[in-house]
């Protein structure tokens, strides 16, 4: 199904919620004080996410992958341009509601997987949930994300006492805790050997075949982008080009 239709359906069947649009990004664009000048980073990016999509953003180092990943996750502000999430726009909201916005509808992956050094596997993966409402025990979703993650023997595991797969795994289980709509990663493989970098990719496509969850990943592998629907390549800010997995080029 190419995109022309996903939208039609989208406007004449708004009941149909595998395509409802969950993030649309307006015409983004970041610009950051560099000694006397100021450099631009972000040129004016426009995309949507559909729900359950899984869209890979690639491009060369220094693009602007990690400044756009940061933004549409509300992490940071863009210069001009908005980013609605479920329609709504978090570009202007207040820090507080922002936080609760992220806490419930987004989960964030980063490739040095960024776990608190001093708590165990599962502490890490319960820390989200002690944010916000939240239905449930922490301990008792901890323990079932583990072991989605195939984690049940490392619960009281440090991070330091963990392998670079087993704690991107464990990060994995963090950002999917709160049940959030759309997971974003950062380089989620980057850090990762051949073997572990496919394991979990490979956990992530069955995470995404499970749950049906939005899945935003920004890459250099070629394997990992692969593995999307879509790929959105960013050069130098701004958007090079769309392609449907498969070859075909949107734009
Ligand atoms: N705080 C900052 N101040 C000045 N320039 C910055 C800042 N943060 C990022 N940049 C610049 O913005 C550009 C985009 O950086 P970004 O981290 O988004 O790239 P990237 O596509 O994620 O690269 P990589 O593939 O290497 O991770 C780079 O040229 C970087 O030097
Ligand atoms: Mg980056």
């Amino acid at each position: 199904m190419d995109d022309t239709t996903t939208i039609q359906n989208a406007s004449a069947s708004p009941s149909i919620h595998e395509h409802k649009i969950v993030m649309d990004v307006r015409n983004i664009t970041k610009s950051l004080p560099l000694g006397r000048e100021r450099i631009d980073i972000l040129k004016g990016i426009s995309f949507q996410i559909f729900n359950g999509d899984f869209v890979s953003i690639v491009g060369p180092s220094g693009s602007g992958k990690s400044t756009l990943l940061g933004i549409i996750a509300g992490l940071d502000n863009p210069s001009s341009g908005q980013v609605l999430i479920d329609g709504v726009d978090i570009t202007t909201m207040t820090e507080g509601k922002l936080a609760t916005v992220r806490n419930s509808k987004i989960g964030m992956v980063f490739q040095a997987y960024n776990l608190i050094p001093t708590l165990t596997a599962q502490e890490n993966v319960e820390v989200p949930l002690y944010v916000g409402k939240h239905p449930g025990s922490p301990s008792t979703r901890a323990k079932e994300l583990l072991g989605l993650v195939g984690l049940s023997h490392r619960l009281t595991h440090r991070p330091s006492q963990l392998s670079g797969g087993e704690q991107q795994r464990v990060a994995i289980a963090r950002a999917l805790s709160t049940d959030p709509a759309i997971v974003i990663a950062d380089e989620p493989t980057g850090n990762l050997d051949a073997k572990n970098g496919e394991n979990v990719l490979q956990l992530i496509a069955d995470l995404r075949s499970q749950t049906g969850k939005t899945f935003i990943i920004a890459t250099h592998d070629p394997v990992v982008a692969s593995h999307a629907d879509r790929a959105i390549r960013i050069v130098d800010g701004l958007i090079a080009a769309i392609d449907e997995i498969g070859g075909r080029i949107t734009q």
